[in-house]
């Protein structure tokens, strides 16, 4: 009886060790955000992410490239598919034009994501498809199967509300999620249609106006997620040009007014924030605090890999074992008295 009472105190004592590991996991670099759903939680977002070349280019609304942005924390990418100029079966990245940017074609970037993906096994990505060239969505499955990401495809089953928790989608490992504007059927299913789930505020902001917290896309209606655009451009012959030298201030103080205020017009948290120039400004210390965490500034320049989340479990493990030991002596030591 005694006996059966110290093996179940000790086998309480190692499950609670079990439930610390999960504890100590990260989930998109914090441990609070594991128990959220996918739609709680709020993703530093780069607008045109693939925009980054040639570096300084008039037409660029980034400065890093997708490996940079991803290892710096950006967590949902904004990307326009056209047709390849050379090869009409290739899916080609480019802005406004081929001619006027080209970043090469999609399986290049999406080799890039599969290898943060790979090497960062906690975190979760989006995409978000402009589809510019009116691509058939064949097109896109052929693409992704050809860079060997299909594994981490995530896609909401159809008339399913609640979206699962980060924890659940890393546990799955179905960590790349993916909205496209227009053209989606049902032949691919993960490529999900951006306005079922998800509307946009404004996306042309001219320098100096106000940021606006309204519904652009789908028009006036409401969803379950929304992108909040910002970011803004000043008009050159009729060309929207980004301004990087206002990024600080954008990016800064901007973002909070812009983001408190449509979090309460909205009573809704903006799911992606969406920016240019991302390193400038302090996007992730603001959205660190709508996600109600605090901020890691050593996350995410310095990512934590699964092997410090391993060591951390070990180290709460043993201590656990230790308190367990001690609790299993002591009774023990009461048992003889
Ligand atoms: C991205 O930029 C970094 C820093 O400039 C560079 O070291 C890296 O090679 C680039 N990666 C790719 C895939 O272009």
């Amino acid at each position: 009886m005694r006996t059966s009472l110290i093996l179940s105190a000790a086998a309480t004592l190692l499950s609670s060790s079990l439930l610390l590991h999960s504890d100590a996991q990260l989930c998109n670099g914090y441990a609070a955000l594991c128990a959220k759903t996918y739609n709680q939680v709020v993703y530093p977002t780069t607008h045109n992410a693939y925009a980054n070349t040639p570096p300084g280019a008039l037409a660029a609304n980034q400065d890093n490239n997708i490996t940079t942005q991803l290892g710096d924390g950006i967590r949902a990418l904004m990307l326009d598919a056209y047709v390849s100029p050379k090869n009409p079966n290739v899916v080609e990245l480019c802005h406004t034009s081929c001619n006027l940017l080209d970043a090469g074609p999609l399986t290049t970037t999406l080799g890039q994501i599969k290898a943060f993906l790979d090497a960062n096994p906690n975190e979760v990505i989006t995409i978000f498809w402009e589809n510019a060239g009116n691509l058939a969505p064949a097109q896109f499955q052929s693409a992704y199967t050809s860079a060997g990401v299909t594994n981490y495809l995530y896609t909401q089953p159809t008339g399913t509300a609640t979206w699962p928790t980060l924890a659940e989608m890393i546990s799955t490992n179905k960590r790349l999620v993916n909205f496209m504007d227009s053209g989606t059927d049902a032949s691919v299913p993960w490529l999900m249609a951006e306005y079922d789930f998800i509307f946009e505020t404004p996306y042309q902001i001219l320098k100096g106006e106000e940021y606006p917290c309204t519904v652009d896309r789908p028009q006036g209606e409401r969803k379950q997620m929304y992108v909040l655009n910002h970011f803004i451009s000043q008009s050159l012959n009729g060309n929207n040009i980004p301004q990087p030298g206002a990024a600080a201030q954008t990016n800064g103080g901007d973002l909070v007014t812009h983001a408190n205020n449509c979090r309460s017009t909205f009573n809704q948290l903006p799911s992606f924030i969406a920016v240019d120039f991302y390193e400038r400004g302090s996007i992730f210390q603001t959205i660190a605090q709508l996600n109600g965490v605090e901020w890691d500034k050593k996350f995410p320049t310095q990512p934590k890999s699964t092997s410090v989340n391993n060591a951390a479990c070990t180290v709460n493990s043993i201590n656990v074992m230790a308190v367990g030991m001690v609790a299993l002596t002591a009774t023990l030591g009461l048992l003889a008295l």
